[in-house]
């Protein structure tokens, strides 16, 4: 497993359960050295059990170096970072090509190289290009296997996952991924043999669709609010029928992570590149921006207005609950546009804080919601994390300044929270 994050851990950790001998490979010899003494890098709920039992079970190592691991393996995935280019919103590919070139020279007998990440249609091309140049009597064929887990039901999500999309037409490579999967489709998991390039835009489509699903639910959320609507029963309305289902149709502040945002804006370059505009996921995008940020207005009309001077308790940064992962999480726009109208900001986030210090504008951390919430002229749910849904309210009355609540993910009720005695503010529900 070339590349060792969210999807290189927890795809080899999982691999290494099914069975196989698996080395997780990563450039970043502290995540590695970490590794090795039996930390987790990430948060990842069940992670260090998995990783734990696995290693010791003799099943999943860690290198910083690929060349023993590859020359061993019969198949190799490629699970390294495939973040936005600066400045034109490109997949950049330089991580995938570098480990192509890496593997390339250290391979030996006949091997599958498996693309995880997430990349352009067209890749598996340049990847299988790249390997064949660098080391030409390779016996080795190119495979698409995207990845569709979720940060923070991952291991889940990859253990029981709803396809398997394999993109090659070659029997052997079919073959080898068909027994790496095996456990797993022993589980009835349908396991989806295609083309290369067609796996390819699977994942983009899918994420595109539910980025897509998202934003509508969004801004049938704001037409609720005008129209005197609730925005949750409409979804719930419409979620009842089968042919569109209730699944991302929460509306709140606006997707993000380390997926949607950049890889709708990916697609949308992919897409321009062969002619063909993608007008949805366009504005998918320019919706979803705007978004984020007009969020902040909403805090304000809870404050009386200006947010000029007052302090505002944010709680939950991370992009989604039961992560750490701060990658274009909306907290970010929003704490920025809190900054920038005035507001002094204490924030918490269970397990989000360190990676936010290098991403938002200074401000105060709090230890907890209530720490948060002492003197602040109104709380803002950003997050949903479970130990927010409970919060003790008449505690939290009597340590805020003036009691006001701004629930961008509609985790309460109104009338429980107005009987509080507190101000109350949410996502497409008047
Ligand atoms: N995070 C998710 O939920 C998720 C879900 C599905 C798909 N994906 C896709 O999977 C890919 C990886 O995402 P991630 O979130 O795990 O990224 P990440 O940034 O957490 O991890 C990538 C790792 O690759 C390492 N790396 C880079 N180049 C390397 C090289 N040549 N050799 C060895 N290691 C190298 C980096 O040091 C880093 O640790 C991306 O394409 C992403 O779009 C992510």
């Amino acid at each position: 497993m070339i590349g060792t994050g969210y999807v290189g851990l927890v795809s080899g950790a999982c691999f290494a359960d099914f069975g196989h001998q698996v080395t997780c490979v990563d450039k970043d010899a502290d995540k590695i050295a970490s590794l090795r003494r039996g930390e987790i890098p990430i948060f990842e709920p069940g992670l260090d059990a998995l990783v734990a039992s696995n290693v010791k079970a003799g099943r999943l190592d860690f290198a910083t170096d690929l060349a023993v691991p590859v020359a061993e393996a019969d198949a190799v995935f490629i699970a390294v970072g495939t973040p936005s280019r600066r400045g034109d919103g490109h997949a950049d590919l330089s991580y995938v090509h570098t480990a192509a070139r890496e593997i390339a020279a250290a391979l030996e007998g006949f091997t599958v190289v498996v693309t995880k990440s997430t990349v352009p249609v067209g890749t598996g091309d340049e990847v299988e290009r790249l390997i064949r140049e660098t080391n030409p009597s390779a016996d080795v064929e190119v495979a698409s296997n995207p990845e569709f887990l979720r940060e923070g039901a991952a291991i889940r999500d990859f253990k029981f996952p709803d396809r398997i999309v394999v993109g090659s037409s070659d029997e052997r490579a079919r073959k080898v991924l068909g027994d790496v999967y095996r456990p797993l489709s022993l589980n009835q998991a349908p396991l989806m043999f295609t083309a290369r390039r067609t796996a390819e835009l699977i994942k983009y489509a899918a994420n595109a669709f539910l980025a897509t699903k998202i934003t509508f639910i969004n801004e049938i959320a704001d037409l609720a609010e005008k129209v005197g609507a609730d925005v949750q029963e409409v979804a719930r309305g419409i979620g009842l029928d089968n042919r569109i289902g209730s699944k991302f149709l929460h509306a709140g502040p606006g997707f993000g992570g380390s997926c949607f945002p950049k890889d709708t804006r990916a697609l949308v370059k992919i897409a321009l590149d062969h002619d063909v505009p993608l007008r949805i996921v366009e504005a998918v995008l320019a919706v979803n921006d705007n978004r984020k940020r007009a969020m902040a207005r909403k805090v304000a009309g809870a404050v009386g207005a200006s947010l000029r001077g007052k302090t505002i308790a944010v709680l939950g940064l991370t992009f989604k609950p039961n992560t750490d992962d701060m990658r274009e999480a909306p907290a970010i726009a929003v704490v920025q546009a809190l900054v920038d109208a005035g507001a002094t900001i204490r924030a918490y986030d269970p397990q989000g804080m360190e990676a936010a210090t290098n991403l938002l504008p200074p401000i105060d951390y709090a230890d907890s919601a209530y720490d948060a919430a002492e003197g602040a002229d109104c709380i803002v749910i950003v997050t949903e994390w479970n130990e927010f849904r409970s919060l003790d309210f008449k505690r939290l009355k009597k340590s805020m300044k003036t009691p006001a609540l701004v629930d961008l993910r509609n985790i309460y009720k109104r009338a429980e929270i107005e009987s509080q005695g507190f101000a109350y503010e949410s996502i497409g529900r008047r």
